[in-house]
């Protein structure tokens, strides 16, 4: 029996670590024998959204446009790790009620620690006023309200949030064998016990 797919949504400010974190789950489930594909906000940029900007219709176009392969790829078994900061709750919900199985990451982190990091220097232009519609700066980023898992990079390495991830998508893809009851299981099973889904 192939396993089921599953779509596996990171969204959190820039540099937060979404990426990262992406990566690494996608490392150990390929191990297990996962197909896996990871779509990354910057490199999903450069090819299928090429030309878009940073306006929340920009914004919500790229979100759909990645849910909309995220989907397909679901649909094919493909377990799908999503990192884009999708700032708006509308529009990744609307993606996460099209996607059979989908588990919801808040990737966390303040911004001031962000402007710390700052690999890019983004934060610091954006601080300085020269980014406008910069995420969590000048433009805003919009906290999700029921999240399957929340990691928060500013307090927990990056091996702890992966391990969180990884149980979540366990239970998920077990309990999704043989049921297509898809919305009873994004919503109502929180990834964790403890303080993962309430933390913010
Ligand atoms: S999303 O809002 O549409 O989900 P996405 O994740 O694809 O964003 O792209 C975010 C990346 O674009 C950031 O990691 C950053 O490198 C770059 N970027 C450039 N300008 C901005 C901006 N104004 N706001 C946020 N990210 C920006």
């Amino acid at each position: 029996m192939s396993a089921p797919g599953l779509t596996i949504w990171l969204t959190g400010l820039s540099g937060a670590g979404k990426s990262t974190i992406a990566t690494h789950v996608a490392g150990h489930l390929v191990q297990k024998g996962h197909r896996v594909e990871v779509l990354d906000g910057d490199v999903v940029r450069q090819n299928l959204s090429a030309g878009l900007g940073y306006s929340k219709a920009d914004r919500d176009t790229n979100i759909r446009r990645i849910g909309f392969v995220a989907d397909l790829l679901t649909r094919h078994g493909v377990v799908v790790l999503v990192a884009a900061i999708s700032p708006y709750r509308e529009v990744r919900d609307e993606v996460r009620h099209k996607i059979e199985r989908f588990v919801e990451v808040y990737v966390s982190c303040p911004v001031d620690v962000l402007a710390e990091r700052d690999p890019k220097g983004l934060y610091r232009r954006a601080l300085a006023g020269e980014l406008d519609h910069f995420t969590g700066v000048s433009d805003p980023y919009e906290v999700p309200d029921a999240p399957e898992v929340v990691v928060d990079s500013s307090v927990e390495s990056v091996d702890e949030s992966v391990a969180r991830v990884l149980q979540a998508v366990e239970r998920l893809l077990t309990a999704g064998r043989g049921n297509g009851r898809a919305p009873g299981l994004t919503q109502s099973r929180p990834a964790a016990p403890g303080p993962s889904s309430s933390a913010i």
